[in-house]
């Protein structure tokens, strides 16, 4: 496993997401109730950023035509979106939100 610092814990408040980047892949980093969560942050179905949309009970709503993801299986849920968002796993070290780009 190949883990990068994405963040700072203090950088994603609790319920909140953020946009990253590692190495060249736009990450969607979330924080639900101290638990973190990455995936792919581009919307499966079309070209928005999952990090603008709504976070509420696990699930990520695309800003653009509102498809629902489950930020912790990157399962598409409702919506036009039918295909699974990539997941990455995450860790944290110390103050350092790590995440596994392999
Ligand atoms: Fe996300 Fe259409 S771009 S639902």
């Amino acid at each position: 496993m190949t883990w990068k610092p994405i963040a700072r814990v203090a950088d994603v408040p609790s319920g909140t997401v953020k946009a990253c980047r590692i190495e060249n892949i736009p990450v969607a980093l979330y924080n639900l109730d101290r638990e973190f969560f990455a995936t792919h942050d581009i919307c499966t179905h079309a070209h928005a950023c999952l990090s603008d949309g709504y976070l509420e009970d696990g699930k990520i709503e695309c800003p653009l035509h509102q498809g629902l993801f489950d930020v912790r299986t990157g399962k598409a849920l409702s919506g036009p979106v039918d295909v699974d968002l990539q997941t990455f796993a995450v860790r944290i070290e110390g103050d350092e939100v790590l995440v596994n780009v392999e």
